[in-house]
């Protein structure tokens, strides 16, 4: 191992370095997260069973006006825990989204099971190339602020391409209020095997805050078996409706209305989600 490296690792990096590894693609990672996905007990990967029947309801009940004949998008769609249940509620059209592997072969799985018809798609979203083709399109549990500037410039207009006109674009963001309580914190922990590896390792865990962007890192530096390092860096960009509605109208969307999530909730000020709908012209 190069401890050189290892100790410039521990220094605060540059907004929105990459990690050294993929955590979501990782052949080992991406099997726990699965796990993780499929705990009803836990928000960790997925929010919790009741809250996404609640979610499903308002997507076919407001923002579907109950045509269930809309073609559907879920970006970032894992399992397809909302793709399974749209389906359920009688979508016929839904396309889900998502480069983790794991994932989509357990969604391919349950539909088949489960006599859904869902098109499950492996692949970046951040080289989506559909045109004109869906209804809405939606992005559930915060993952547009983990983009930098230009993945997520480059998302929306790739978004606002797939959408047909008058089309919707439904997601969440985080906003500056989940971390109000911020204290920049180091720990360290030592398994003999567990989520990030299935042998021996140690990790070494950083949060920061960029106060002036107001981002967030979570960077968790693991050190295994025979291998040297890997820096897993999760940021999260924080958005004001302010500044999100700045983007969004620069993409070219409008009528954006706010909520505190994707259940529809009425928007709180101070609430540590936001959700939008944001509509194609
Ligand atoms: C926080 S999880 C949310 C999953 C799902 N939307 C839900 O709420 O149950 C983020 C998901 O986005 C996927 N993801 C992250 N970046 C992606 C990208 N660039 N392209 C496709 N999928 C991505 C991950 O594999 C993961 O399944």
């Amino acid at each position: 191992m190069d401890i050189n490296r290892l100790i410039d690792m521990t220094i605060q990096p540059e907004i929105f370095e990459k990690s050294t590894s993929q955590m979501w693609t990782d052949g080992y990672i991406s099997r726990n997260m699965l796990k993780a996905h499929l705990d009803p007990n836990t928000d960790a990967a997925s929010r919790k069973p009741y809250f996404m029947d609640d979610s499903v309801k308002w997507i076919k009940e407001y923002i579907c006006s109950n045509d269930v004949g809309k073609q559907i998008l879920d970006l970032g769609c894992g399992p397809g825990l909302y793709t399974s249940r749209l389906a359920r509620l009688g979508f016929n059209s839904v396309t889900g989204v998502d480069f983790s592997r794991c994932s989509i072969e357990y969604a391919e799985r349950q539909a088949a099971e489960q006599e859904l018809n869902i098109n499950y798609v492996c692949q970046d979203y951040l080289s989506l190339d559909y045109t004109n083709s869906f209804d809405v399109a939606v992005l559930i549990y915060c993952d547009f602020g983990v983009l930098n500037e230009v993945e997520r410039n480059d998302l929306l207009s790739r978004v606002y391409t797939s959408l047909k006109p008058q089309g919707k674009f439904i997601f969440d963001i985080f906003t500056p209020h989940k971390y109000r309580n911020h204290v920049n914190s180091r720990t360290w922990t030592s398994n003999q095997g567990g989520f990030w590896r299935p042998t021996a390792h140690l990790c070494l865990d950083t949060n920061y805050w960029y106060a002036q962007e107001r981002v967030h890192l979570q960077q968790t530096i693991v050190l295994g078996e025979n291998e040297d390092f890997q820096v897993y860096n999760i940021w999260d960009q924080t958005f004001t409706i302010g500044k999100i509605s700045s983007v969004l109208k620069s993409a070219g969307f409008e009528d954006l209305e706010f909520y505190t999530d994707v259940t529809g909730r009425e928007y709180e000020e101070e609430s540590d989600t936001i959700s939008i709908i944001a509509k194609k012209k």
